[in-house]
């Protein structure tokens, strides 16, 4: 059985990563970078040497623990990134291993990441990394030259996006995977044209990547705008999607459901995203769906959708930049298995 081997958002999950909090830093990045994807009242904690605070870390690292014990409990391999010292590497966390790596089939894709302050986050993947190539997952290196910086020139630089196009650049949780042959993602401040090219030729022929028509000024990340819950049913975010410009793509024909407006919140801070976070959900199996356990709008709505809501605490994990979709990289989803009920 290869022991990697997904390629969509829903299917049962059999193996996957589970981000850790440890040593959590603000990512230092260019301030333009972060005036343009940050929350605005939270600019001036990115700078260098500077510490999420330890009570949020530490709550974070039991809330993901927690969720690291609930998927083993059902039957799910986890694996948990290698302790990384990023205060002394300038770097961010290994909480949010989404970002870096995109799986598709039996690939592992890296990730040319924008941020400087991100660039050695791989570290705390490459003993993961080494033992699946063993177990013949295809690694796929970016071979980038990331000593360019997008920033740097390039023909679109600095127009709508905070990235030109000096050298590719993408996120990998600025795609989604839909099928085998299918990924959707989003051009955004850390996701470039050359970005996208460098991604189709990294996956081939076989897989087409569709960009799609996202409304969203701060755009950096995916998964609080879409989110996949089965084959033909997606929640979006209804302040950044019109779903009748999907019709034409990958998503005509599905089911697109408005995510509620999430509620207001201060605490902890929400230092790295917008509230809408909260749809930033993991989809266990075709009935099972990780959400918020303060999110009862969206646990109800799943409800009603024939879903089963799984409630967890993970405001401090939220606090750090993602939610369930950043804290996870799934390796091994088994499309095999005939849907429930
Ligand atoms: N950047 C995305 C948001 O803040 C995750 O909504």
């Amino acid at each position: 059985m290869a022991v990697v081997g997904a390629c969509d958002e829903w299917s049962p999950l059999r193996e996957s990563v589970v981000g850790i909090a440890y040593g959590a830093m603000f990512p230092a990045e260019d301030r333009g970078m972060v005036e343009a994807t940050m929350p605005r009242e939270h600019w001036d904690e990115f700078r260098p040497g500077h510490p999420f605070p330890p009570w949020i870390v530490e709550a974070a690292e039991q809330e993901l623990q927690t969720l690291a014990e609930l998927l083993e409990g059902m039957g799910c391999v986890v694996h948990r990134p290698h302790r990384v010292p990023w205060s002394e590497l300038g770097g961010y966390c290994a909480a949010m291993p989404r970002d870096a790596l995109l799986v598709m089939g039996d690939r592992v894709v890296e990730a040319p990441m924008a941020w400087r302050s991100r660039r050695r986050e791989l570290l705390a993947y490459r003993p993961l990394l080494q033992q699946l190539r063993r177990s013949g997952a295809r690694w796929l290196r970016s071979e980038v030259d990331l000593r360019v910086d997008p920033l740097d020139g390039g023909p679109s630089s600095l127009g709508r996006w905070a990235i030109g196009d000096a050298r590719p650049a993408w996120d990998a949780a600025d795609f989604l995977r839909l099928g085998p042959d299918t990924v959707v993602g989003q051009l955004s401040h850390v996701t470039n044209r050359s970005g996208v090219a460098h991604l189709r030729a990294r996956l081939g022929a076989g897989v087409s990547v569709y960009l799609l028509p996202v409304r969203d000024p701060h755009a950096m990340h995916i998964d609080a705008t879409l989110c996949p819950l089965r084959e033909g049913l997606a929640l979006y975010n209804p302040e950044r999607i019109d779903p009748a410009l999907l019709a034409d793509g990958p998503l005509g024909g599905w089911e697109l459901v408005p995510a509620p407006f999430p509620d207001a919140r201060d605490d902890p801070p929400l230092y790295m995203t917008s509230p809408w976070v909260s749809m930033n959900l993991l989809v266990v199996d075709h009935q099972h769906v990780l959400v918020e356990a303060r999110d009862e709008k969206l646990q109800a709505l799943l409800d009603s959708y024939g879903m089963t809501p799984l409630p967890l605490p993970f405001r401090n994990v939220q606090a750090l930049g993602g939610s369930f979709h950043c804290a996870t990289l799934d390796l091994r989803r088994d499309r095999r298995r005939a849907p429930l009920g």
